[in-house]
């Protein structure tokens, strides 16, 4: 993605705020530290606190790595290259992708009537973990580990689509329907069915503006100069229409889950031509690969690869989930999408491997 402004002149100066401010807030932070500590264990997995639009970011004191705000990042900016980007990026975010906007409606990218439902439900449910403007900043969200999704790289991690696609609405219905187990993003089957989709809609609406917004501050980054947004709120909005997404399906129906399937998936995730999947994940699935702790996500902070022995799995644990996990992969993590490289028979001994290892650990 070209330039990542992450590490430029903002540090220093964020630094510095941060050293002033922690003197001046001393005796909060002693208040509230009695507060915090049962979360302080996870600390050094969860990285920084940063999202987009808040300024008070904290560097993890481990990988000494900051995350840099979005707003941090335009100011940097305009101190290197003078001022105009902010007023820019607004207005440009505003006549493009405002929720007035005859332009974006004329896409047909965002079903608008879904809107208004949409929105009012992501404020009752969402924003809490995963802010008002969808940056993952919510109140609660520097306590949870993973934290709450930023949607506004408009990069989602569970979808059945290509590497190159943007998720499908279908995607973002399951993640919000059926939750992510193993996460604290809940399920929300009580909310009626009509709602769920109007929420898909917002989620939708809000990562295109996110990342609308960032394509242009990488762009300004990448060539020193206002970037063009005509050109690039048309490259965001044919990235999420539905006739740009190609999603993928299992190509055979489900093999027989025996023994001998279980054998061949077990040599497989084994094997280092193919896939590799023992490199991270270890050779009986526990997350305990020789390159397990090298990796870190595409929002910046730290991933392991999953224990699949505990038999929790984010994006479902049925055969079909996780053959559209393997094959789609997990976008914005080092798990990539293994449609091409495997068949789909390969693919289906792998998932009977996979849920014979949670199959073994169960009590009989
Ligand atoms: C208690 C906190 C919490 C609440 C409330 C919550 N989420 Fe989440 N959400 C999370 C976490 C944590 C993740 C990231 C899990 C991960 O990285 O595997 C997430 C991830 C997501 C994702 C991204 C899935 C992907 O494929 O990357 C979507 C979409 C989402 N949430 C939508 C919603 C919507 C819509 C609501 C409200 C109806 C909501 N969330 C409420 C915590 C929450
Ligand atoms: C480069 C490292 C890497 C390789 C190689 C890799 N994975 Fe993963 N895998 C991960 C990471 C990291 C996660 C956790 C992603 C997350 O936290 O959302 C994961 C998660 C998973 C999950 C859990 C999905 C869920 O819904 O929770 C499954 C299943 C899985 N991998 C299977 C495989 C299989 C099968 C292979 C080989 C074909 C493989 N992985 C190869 C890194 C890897």
């Amino acid at each position: 993605m070209g330039i990542q402004p992450s590490n430029r002149s903002g540090r220093r100066q964020r630094a510095a705020r941060r050293g002033s401010a922690a003197l001046s807030g001393l005796f909060w932070l002693l208040a509230l530290a009695l507060f915090v500590a049962p979360f302080l264990r996870a600390r050094d997995d969860i990285g920084s606190y940063a999202n987009d639009f808040t300024r008070d970011t904290v560097a993890d004191s481990e990988t000494d790595k900051l995350d840099v705000p979005f707003a941090d990042d335009v100011a940097n900016y305009e101190r290197e290259f003078g001022p105009g980007l902010a007023a820019h990026i607004a207005a440009a975010s505003e006549h493009y992708f405002g929720l007035e906007s005859p332009w974006l409606r004329d896409t047909g990218s965002v079903e608008f009537l879904r809107i208004p439902s949409g929105q009012q439900n992501f404020e009752i449910h969402c924003v809490g973990c995963h802010g008002a403007i969808g940056d993952g900043g919510g109140p609660a969200a520097r306590y949870l580990k993973p934290r709450p999704r930023s949607f506004r790289k408009g990069l989602f991690k569970f979808t059945s689509t290509d590497a190159a696609s943007r998720p499908q609405r279908r995607d973002l219905f399951q993640t919000i329907t059926r939750g992510l187990a193993g996460s604290s993003m809940p399920e929300f089957r009580l909310v009626n069915e009509e709602k769920r989709w109007d929420l898909v809609e917002y989620v939708r609406w809000l990562a295109m503006k996110g990342e609308f917004e960032h394509m242009m501050l990488d762009d300004a980054w990448e060539n020193e100069e206002l970037p063009d947004a005509a050109e690039l709120s048309a490259i965001v909005v044919a990235r999420w229409h539905p006739a740009n997404l190609r999603p993928i399906f299992p190509g055979v129906n489900e093999t027989p889950n025996d023994a001998a399937s279980v054998e061949r998936g077990t040599r497989l995730f084994n094997a280092a031509a193919k896939g590799s999947c023992y490199s991270c994940h270890g050779e009986r699935g526990k997350g305990d690969g020789p390159t397990a702790l090298d990796y870190e996500d595409d929002w910046g902070y730290p991933i392991r690869p999953r224990d699949l022995s505990a038999g929790t799995f984010r994006a479902g644990a049925e055969g079909v989930d996780l053959y559209r996990t393997i094959a789609a992969g997990i976008k914005g993590t080092p798990m990539g999408s293994f449609e091409g490289a495997l068949t789909p028979q390969e693919i289906w001994d792998l998932v009977h491997f996979i849920q014979s290892l949670s199959k073994q650990e169960s009590p009989k």
